[in-house]
């Protein structure tokens, strides 16, 4: 066994120095490949998932592999504690499926279970340690989508993953720098410190970062499937780690988890057919809405990329969809969702006609500017993957902030999700993310917090030309929608189209975020002149898209992130 171990590190250390050495040496973000292939933020899962679909798995098998091996490759956001959405286009009958596997509040949540004895929101408590965490739903969403759509076993598809946790992997400067900046919060859990802080610091580059207790959990979850993370001892070690550090999550809430088929939202934009998640996101309606309000004008004819007129019209349109999920959306399950009125025209209309009517955008009153508050690094995380056969599965999950609540369940090695923070913890206060939500959102036991995740599809013909997703919170809707307009309106290529600046309104605060050094000082001034209020943002989203091209399929790893494609 030591032996082997030994080996294999070697290996791994021969392997993936040569995997540094190809990022270094400049790795394209953008490939074409005849048959298949992965976009994710991560090198060496990127590799799982490729190896994987060359070995005759289909999208799915490789979406399970590279899910787990994300989990252990990149614990900022790569989870089996967490939760999110998965959309999967099957070639053959060319149907998409769309599974839910969000978290949910445990049962004991209430109303107001994150305000102080004033009614103040108490920030910290929806956003680190046990109180914060969700009802995790990766493993199982995993499991339910590889029993419809996987080819592959379970257990091998695993194997990948639990490799990386047991032999390691070799730290890189992207992975040090993460731990170091969330260094002071991971070091706050005893359970945490001991693996992302031996001695106290980040692991250093060029070492070997090995996850016992992980590889172990994940051994499990291999041989008895979903089951040994819902019940019995895992689960007993969750449930009792939360609520050491103050939470409310039990072994009934993990063993009552369930995950739901929903049907995708589906809607026509200019001859495109694009598929997207329905509620508990927000992501497919308000991506519905912002396209059909565009779609009544020629708008590749009237407006010039982003120009100044064109953030203007962009932001104005999206801030009349972003006031509605704000006040609307919420779990399907506990609210009515108004989908009929998000289907009708008037509602498009009068979004485009309010945005027109201000052109030229005269300078208006602002209301008062509320700082977004939190990071500037994108925390969830998006897969897109194609396999040989023309299937496509997209995925966006997350432990919400960048590793999660920062607890580590005792002796599982898994990072838990602070995915509570999602939901209004009070009617009129912002988020994480700034958003400001209503009651439709409001905690209720079992309930799944509004989420913003965009995992996308898109077809003509009825058949599949692409998909894409991305992280950011509130701004991941918006990043999703200007990779779609630079691409089907604007014709950019996929990797222009994913790498083009972005700009971001998401209604409260009233003001347009903007990625710095993306925009003429032209363009900001005029947006200033039109009374726009603007702040910069060294970057928004990680996308990892996949569309394709009479030379095969484009790969696209966002240029502004950490991971490069993976095909063949
Ligand atoms: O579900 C949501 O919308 C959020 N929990 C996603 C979090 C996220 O993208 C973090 N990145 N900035």
């Amino acid at each position: 066994m030591h032996i082997r171990s030994a080996v294999y590190s070697f290996l791994c250390i021969f392997c993936l120095l040569f995997t540094l050495s190809a990022q270094e040496q400049n790795y394209p973000k953008a490939i074409i490949v005849p048959h298949g292939g992965v976009a994710c933020s991560e090198f060496n899962a990127a590799q799982v998932g490729a190896r994987i679909l060359q070995e005759g798995g289909t999208a799915m098998d490789a979406m399970v592999a590279t899910g787990m091996a994300l989990a252990v490759t990149y614990p900022f956001a790569g989870n089996i504690g967490g939760g999110g959405f998965l959309l999967y286009y099957h070639a053959k009958t060319r149907k998409v499926t769309a599974f839910d596997f969000r978290e949910t509040a445990p049962h004991a949540a209430t109303v107001t279970m994150y305000l102080d004895s004033t009614g103040q929101p108490i920030a910290e408590k929806s956003r680190l340690g046990g109180q914060a965490v969700g009802v995790p739903g990766t493993v199982k969403g995993l499991a339910m989508a590889h029993h419809r759509f996987g080819r592959k076993k379970w257990a091998t598809l695993l194997q990948p993953a639990i490799k990386l946790a047991r032999y390691g992997f070799v730290v890189d400067s992207a992975f040090y720098r993460s731990i170091q900046h969330y260094q002071k919060a991971l070091s706050q859990f005893p359970s945490t410190r001991q693996i992302f802080l031996p001695n106290g610091q980040p692991p250093q580059p060029g070492t070997l970062f090995i996850q016992l207790q992980l590889a172990n959990t994940l051994s499990q979850i291999a041989r008895k499937g979903p089951d040994a993370f819902y019940t019995g001892k895992i689960a007993r070690l969750i449930a009792h780690s939360v609520q050491q550090h103050g939470g409310i999550l039990t072994v009934e809430d993990l063993a009552n988890y369930r995950v739901k088929e929903r049907q995708p939202i589906v809607f026509n934009y200019r001859g495109y057919t694009i598929y997207a998640m329905a509620p508990p996101s927000s992501g497919g309606l308000t991506l519905l809405g912002i396209l059909k309000s565009l779609e009544a004008i020629p708008l590749a004819e009237q407006y010039e990329r982003n120009s100044a007129p064109y953030i203007a019209l962009i932001s104005e349109i999206e801030k009349y969809w972003y006031a509605r999920r704000n006040q609307y959306l919420g779990d399907p399950d506990f609210v009515a969702i108004p989908f009929q009125q998000y289907l009708s025209p008037q509602w498009h209309q009068k979004a485009l006609q309010r945005a027109i009517r201000l052109r030229p955008y005269p300078a208006r009153k602002m209301s008062a500017y509320r700082a977004i508050t939190g990071q500037e690094h994108p925390q969830t995380t998006h897969i897109t993957i194609v396999d040989a056969s023309g299937n496509m599965a997209v995925m966006t999950y997350t432990l919400n902030g960048g590793y999660g609540s920062k607890l580590i369940a005792e002796g599982t090695g898994i990072l838990l999700n602070n995915e509570m923070d999602d939901f209004t913890v009070k009617p009129g206060s912002p988020n994480m993310f700034g958003l400001v939500q209503g009651t439709a959102n409001a905690i209720q036991p079992g309930k799944r917090m509004l989420s913003s995740m965009t995992p996308t599809l898109v077809l003509k013909n009825g058949q599949l030309i692409g998909g894409l997703g991305s992280p950011g919170g509130a701004t991941i809707i918006t990043t999703v929608l200007q990779v779609l307009l630079n691409k089907l309106d604007y014709g950019l290529s996929l990797a222009e189209a994913v790498a083009a600046a972005r700009f971001h309104h998401q209604w409260l605060p009233d003001s347009i975020i903007i990625e710095k050094g993306g925009f003429s000082p032209h363009t900001t001034q005029q947006l200033t002149r039109w009374g726009f209020h603007w702040i910069t943002r060294s970057s928004l989203g990680d996308v990892q898209a996949i569309w394709k091209t009479p030379e095969g399929w484009e790969i696209v790893s966002d240029p502004r992130g950490s991971g490069f494609p993976v095909g063949f």
